[in-house]
This record gives structure tokens, C-alpha cells and sequence, in this order.
């Protein structure tokens, strides 16, 4: 078994060799939108890795292409769908962000403060920095905002 600790939170998960960084992360309990379905396509499983990143499978092509089109990313980013794990005691960050996967779900938050940024789950744009009030204002200035997601091909 490798360990994958959990640099926020000081947990560890042990997971098989091979297995994904989405495996830990989902055997911690961390609440990843997957919205492409493990495919490499879209923000919502992004991680940093702050340790060990060399006992993670090298970055597919098309995690390189996803990746090159997020405005969080940092050298230390991984997707964590494509992400597989080959050697031990690898430590993740997990981005400090919150992903809306419709113009509706982000109405629902008028009125309320952001703790983190809300991201668009596709190209981690921000669509609503953190400690903002989120206005109506704001709402009218993120209405043609593509929440389109028929444009994702899974093979
Ligand atoms: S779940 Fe979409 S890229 Fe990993």
C-alpha cells in the first residue's frame, strides 16, 4: 500500500499502487464534482501536489491540455482522475475553491459571502473571487457565461 496525506486536513489514506489520486481523495471523503467522469476534461478533481510528485504517473496529453487551459494551475497541479499513484508518502493540497455547474446554482447564492472562489467546473475561471458579497449586479455581469457542458467528448 502508498500513503497519500492530506496536507490541509493532516489525514493519510492508503491506497493500492496504481490506483488513482481520485481513489484517495474520494476514500477521504473529499467531495469532487467529477464532471467529466474521471476523464481528464474538466477542473473539478484539481490538486496540488506538494510532495512526492515524482511517484505519480507522468501527466497524460490530455491532462497537459486541460491544465493548460485553468487559471489556478501551478507547476505542482495534477488532475487527480489521471493521475496514478507509483510510489509512496505523496502529499496533496486541495485547491481552496468551489465549482457551480449552472447560472441557476449561482443564483442561489445572492446575497451570501464567498469563503473560497467559485470556479467554472471546465476551465477553473473565476467567476466570483473569495469574500465577496454575491450580488445581483454581479449575477447580470456572469448571465452568458457557456454552462454548455455537451462540448465534453468522452471516448
Ligand atoms: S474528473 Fe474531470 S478532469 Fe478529473
Amino acid at each position: 500500500m502508498k500513503s497519500v496525506y492530506f496536507r490541509d486536513t493532516q489525514e493519510e489514506v492508503s491506497v493500492h499502487p496504481q490506483d488513482r489520486l481520485l481513489d484517495a481523495l474520494l476514500s477521504n471523503d473529499v467531495d469532487v464534482m467529477m464532471l467529466c467522469g474521471g476523464h481528464g476534461l474538466c477542473a473539478t478533481c484539481h490538486v496540488y501536489v506538494t510532495r512526492n510528485p515524482h511517484c505519480l504517473t507522468p501527466m497524460t496529453e490530455q491532462e497537459k491540455k486541460t491544465l493548460s487551459l485553468m487559471s489556478s494551475v501551478q507547476a505542482n497541479s495534477r488532475l487527480a482522475c489521471q493521475a496514478r499513484v507509483v510510489g509512496d508518502d505523496i502529499e496533496l493540497a486541495l485547491p481552496d475553491e468551489l465549482y457551480v455547474k449552472s447560472f441557476s446554482e449561482l443564483e442561489s447564492l445572492i446575497g451570501k459571502r464567498t469563503k473560497a472562489p467559485i470556479l467554472h467546473p471546465l476551465n477553473g475561471d473565476v467567476l466570483i473571487p473569495a469574500n465577496k458579497i454575491i450580488t445581483r449586479s454581479a449575477m447580470t455581469a456572469l448571465q452568458d457565461i457557456d454552462f454548455n457542458f455537451s462540448d465534453i467528448q468522452v471516448d
